[in-house]
């Protein structure tokens, strides 16, 4: 037979292609406008004009087509070490970027890099389960922090208790995925105090791994505070699946912080590691495209508008949720205790939503909100009769 880890996954991670199997099947009988679909983070808007007129510009540009070094253009490269140096305290080049197969083709690349059989790797709850996943490709094991539900920052005592001598890295994905919440600048010094004094109750280094794919989705006026300022030990994970709605293009980097030790042998491995996992290169072209749309994103307001659509008649419904200020996700507490038999129940008005346990954090649920804005207008009547069930 196949491979048994494999086979038992398939089992556990199927949470939000169940739900998009459940759409489909509501689609083909009820029709797809009367489907109101919240459960997938692909973005539906198309990319900006500067995405469009880049590769209208590259796309018969002589030699793009070749394999090339491993870590990408290092035009490209460059361009993102200075965006990054602008927006932080660290002096960065070329040399300290590395181009990736998207966010999650980076997080693969990074945790090959940087683990040993057996080491651990935490994470705050809720979060993206995907992780679970990367982490044990490389032989790590993921150590979930419970949330203060409050305010969905971690809570930091059971952060503290969770670090151990086995600790490698710890993931801050801001904005977060579910949440949409940004962890503040305040909470992440407070973060990395913790972090610095294990480090030096243990002897060891703790790698920041920062998951941004949503740093430019942001609402109100609100910062992502830098966490290169922040964290010595920090490798950013970035992509424009999200920034620029290019999530099929599947492009993205990672950019480790000249404050890590041996940075230029990470570099090194972190090359190594985006061939021999098989990425070879990010996509040529994609890379000459982001290099040309960095200063570009996504219709921030529409998102905006969305969120502050669903939000307002989530509360007037009774709903208890934390206002989110980033990414395009609301986290709302389900109206029952058990979150899987809630989303089930929501089926029966046509709303496909993913339960809080898909990303650790049973009890909740998640809306993704990256649809039309008709989708969501049309929702609120489906949302109020799934409310009404539970009265
Ligand atoms: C938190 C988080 N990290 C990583 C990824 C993967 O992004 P990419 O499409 O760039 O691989 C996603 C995608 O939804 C995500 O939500």
């Amino acid at each position: 037979m196949f491979s048994e880890k494999i086979m038992n996954n398939l089992q556990s991670s199927s949470w939000i292609r169940a739900m998009f199997e459940e759409g489909a099947k509501l689609a083909a009988i009820h029709g797809a406008d009367k489907v109101y679909d919240f459960s997938l983070g692909n973005p539906y808007a198309e990319p900006p004009k500067e995405v469009l007129n880049s590769l209208k510009k590259h796309i018969d540009q002589k030699g793009l087509y070749r394999y090339m070094n491993n870590a990408g253009y290092p035009e490209v490269r460059e361009k993102i070490a200075q965006a990054l140096q602008k927006e932080s305290d660290i002096q960065l080049s070329a040399d300290n970027v590395v181009m990736t197969v998207g966010a999650a083709g980076g997080l693969n690349v990074v945790l090959k890099s940087i683990l040993n059989p057996g080491e651990e790797v935490i994470v705050f709850a809720p979060y993206f389960m995907e992780y679970n996943f990367y982490v044990d490709n490389h032989g790590g094991k993921t150590v979930p922090v419970s949330p203060d539900t409050s305010t969905f920052e971690p809570d930091l005592d059971a952060l503290k208790k969770l670090i151990s001598p086995k600790t490698k890295a710890l993931i801050i994905n801001n904005p977060n995925n579910p949440t949409g919440v940004i962890y503040s600048q305040e909470k992440l010094k407070q973060i990395r105090e913790i972090i610095v004094s294990k480090e030096i109750e243990f002897g060891t280094t703790i790698y920041i791994l920062s998951d941004q794919p949503y740093a430019e989705i942001v609402y109100d006026g609100f910062q992502v505070p830098s966490i290169l300022s922040i964290f010595e030990n920090t490798i950013i994970i970035n992509s424009f699946s999200k920034s620029l709605g290019l999530a099929g293009a599947r492009i993205g980097y990672i950019a480790a912080s000249s404050k890590i030790e041996d940075v230029n042998l990470l570099v090194s491995a972190l090359s190594f590691c985006n061939r021999t996992l098989g990425f070879v290169n990010a996509p040529g072209l994609f890379q000459m495209v982001v290099g040309d749309a960095l200063e570009a994103k996504v219709n921030i307001k529409d998102y905006k508008a969305k969120r502050d659509y669903l939000y307002d008649n989530l509360i007037r419904l009774g709903f208890e949720c934390v206002n989110p200020q980033g990414a395009f996700y609301l986290f709302p507490k389900a109206l029952i205790e058990d979150d899987v038999a809630f989303v089930k129940k929501a089926l029966d008005y046509n709303l496909l939503l993913v339960p809080g346990s898909g990303f650790g954090c049973p009890g909740y649920f998640r809306i993704s909100y990256c649809v039309p804005m008709e989708t969501v207008v049309n929702s609120i009547p489906a949302f109020e009769k799934l409310a009404q069930a539970y009265r």
